[in-house]
């Protein structure tokens, strides 16, 4: 049976958490009484979103309750999370000054797309490098620390894309089967371990209206979400204890089709739904 998950008084660090579904996340757990730490590279806009929170952290029934609020609610800092340098020390700062951190969502993400053969290769390297190299080092800096406590929670962001195909995008992609990969290589290493303590959550959207994706043509069975609704299904699935939260519905029946059908006939699926064309006119960031 799947343990429900926790979150009062925890201590959550969210990476892109300046805006996006990022900021969503936060948002969730801030409105369930966890402990902030929120990283990006983007100083101004990652001030704006802890000020937001601040106050909603805690909060009961739209007012305060003193006793309930934490002494520190939101902890912010500039990481560039493909520095693993910088994610060690301030991995060490965080447990030292505002306690261990439970629960590590790792969301920060870029995309390029485009014809594979007109991508500058230090864009191509970028998207390994956040996608997936940063979640290597995320997972190195904390899991120390919670296997010594016996109990953490990776929150690991993946995408539709992370189980099929699609042109255009062929290095964002592979980050996103590499997150899977990752994840389920972990997850069962923990369990052959014995750790149970450890969990892991992978989130799989398909196209999301933040600004990423401007552009794409969203295939049919396969609406674009809102932010909002992505995030909060996604929160939602992580709180109920899930391994693997997939949205909308028809990305949950992705593997199986493709596990049934034989290549061709999946192929010609994807196309008439309009996947495999999706990227082509995307301008988004
Ligand atoms: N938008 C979509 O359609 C979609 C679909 C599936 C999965 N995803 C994934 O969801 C996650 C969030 O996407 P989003 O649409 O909210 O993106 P977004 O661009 O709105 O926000 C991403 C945040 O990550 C930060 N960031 C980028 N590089 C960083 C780095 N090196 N270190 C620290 N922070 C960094 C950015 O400054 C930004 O605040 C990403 O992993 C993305 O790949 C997005």
């Amino acid at each position: 049976m799947k343990k429900r998950v926790d979150v009062a008084g925890k201590v959550v660090l969210i990476t892109g958490a300046a805006r996006g579904m990022g900021k969503l996340w936060a948002e969730h757990f801030a409105r369930d009484g966890a402990r902030l730490v929120l990283w990006d590279l983007d100083q101004a806009e990652l001030e704006k979103t802890a000020a937001e929170l601040q106050p909603r952290s805690g909060r009961k029934q739209g007012r305060w309750r003193r006793a309930d609020r934490p002494p520190s609610d939101v902890r912010t800092a500039v990481v560039d999370v493909t520095d693993s340098r910088r994610v060690h020390e301030e991995a060490a700062a965080t447990a030292a000054e505002f306690g261990p951190v439970d629960v590590v969502v790792n969301n920060a993400g870029i995309v390029a797309g485009g014809k594979f053969e007109e991508m500058p290769e230090a864009k191509l390297a970028a998207v390994l490098d956040v996608n997936l190299k940063s979640l290597v080092w995320l997972h190195s800096a904390f899991l120390p620390q919670m296997l010594a406590r016996g109990t953490g929670h990776f929150v690991n962001v993946s995408s539709a894309s992370g189980f099929i195909g699609v042109p255009y995008m062929p290095t964002y992609a592979a980050s996103k089967w590499g997150v899977i990969g990752f994840t389920e290589s972990l997850r069962l290493e923990m369990e052959l371990a014995g750790h149970m303590g450890i969990r892991f959550t992978l989130f799989c959207p398909s196209y999301v209206d933040t600004g990423m994706f401007r552009g794409v043509r969203a295939p049919l069975l396969v609406p674009l979400l809102t932010p909002e609704k992505a995030v909060q299904q996604g929160y939602a699935g992580f709180r109920r204890g899930e391994y693997m939260v997939r949205v909308p519905l028809m990305v949950r029946f992705t593997p199986a089709l493709k596990a049934l059908l034989p290549q061709k006939v999946f192929d010609s699926v994807s196309e008439i739904l309009g996947v495999t064309t999706s990227m082509r006119d995307w301008r988004g960031h």
